[in-house]
């Protein structure tokens, strides 16, 4: 069986252990997506028993945060499958992330304890970094430091945490790792975030420009904002924040952002991160192998 798909039949295995009818059902609604938390271990530590749990365990983690997310942002849906919040609850979709959080957690505890330190560590910061991103929509964000701070936090730290895990499982340098993971993860945010933009909402699965109606202020509009030297056409930017965007303002939007080049150095500084990302491992054996991962994130449809 392919790796990935060993790695859900792991949670499956997981799942059942708990003997619970309604979890058993909702497993099957969980819309699992590229798995990369779970490739890049593969890529780093190999596939062996303790590889695949370890993938399991983190992918059941980042799973539980999604549901928890979808709640936040009362998204209808995920990955273009209605999410479980809408089909069941929010009560539902809560409790279904703590069952997949906590069984993750006790076969975490069973792995080697470094590890397991590592791990949950990454599940705080997760959950800082989600409560970050809600205060910093309340109002118009234009620091990028906070934005940074946020985005390593909510996303970065746990594929960090996957990378530093796997390095010492496979007794690999962890801080070479450990920065590998990191600037992967804020590359990957940041290239989600472009791609709000750059993309249509059909192949999105949800409406264009969504984040900013969300209030969420990313590096193309914090940069847009930055450079808008007109303080009209400032006024105008922080008027739109978190309104519902007519066409016309839409391509004003995006019209802005190419002409004061915020898209292109955004996806620039992606990029910047991926080379740093690259550099980081590049003494590896299997450097090519783990680059590859950077290129198929970062040279995503743009
Ligand atoms: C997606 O952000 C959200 C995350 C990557 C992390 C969410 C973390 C938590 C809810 C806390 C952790 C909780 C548990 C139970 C482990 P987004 O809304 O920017 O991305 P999206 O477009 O994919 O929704
Ligand atoms: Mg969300």
């Amino acid at each position: 069986m392919e790796e990935l798909a060993q790695v859900k039949e792991k949670i499956k295995d997981f799942i059942l252990e708990l003997e619970d009818k309604k979890s058993i059902e909702l497993f099957d609604y969980l819309a699992f997506g590229k798995m990369l938390r779970a490739k890049l271990i593969f890529k780093i530590a190999g596939f062996n028993k303790t590889s695949l749990e370890l993938s399991a365990i983190i992918e059941m983690i980042h799973a539980a945060s999604l549901l928890h997310d979808d709640v936040i942002d009362e998204a209808n849906t995920r990955r273009g499958q209605e999410s479980i919040n809408s089909k069941y609850d929010n009560k539902t979709a809560i409790m279904f992330g703590d069952i997949l959080y906590s069984k993750a957690f006790s076969k975490l505890a069973l792995l080697n304890q470094e590890i397991a330190n590592i791990v949950a560590n990454a599940v705080s910061l997760l959950s800082m970094g989600e409560l970050q991103d809600v205060e910093l929509s309340k109002k118009f964000n234009n620091s990028y430091d906070l934005y940074l701070e946020m985005i390593y936090n909510k996303t970065a730290s746990l594929i960090e945490a996957s990378a530093k895990s796997a390095a010492i499982l496979a007794k690999k340098n962890i801080q070479n790792f450990a920065l590998y993971g990191k600037n992967l993860g804020l590359a990957f945010q940041m290239i989600d975030d472009i791609l709000d933009i750059t993309q249509d909402s059909q192949t999105l699965g949800k409406p264009a420009l969504l984040d900013f109606v969300e209030g969420k202020v990313t590096v193309p509009y914090l940069f847009l904002w930055q450079r808008l030297e007109d303080k009209e056409d400032k006024k105008i930017l922080e008027n739109l924040f978190k309104k519902p965007l007519e066409q016309k303002e839409q391509t004003w939007i995006k019209q802005k952002m190419q002409t004061s080049k915020a898209l292109v150095d955004s996806i620039n500084l992606a990029k910047k991160l991926g080379l740093e990302a690259k550099e980081a491992i590049k003494d590896e054996p299997n450097a090519k192998d783990l680059g590859e991962i950077i290129l198929a994130m970062i040279d995503r449809d743009f």
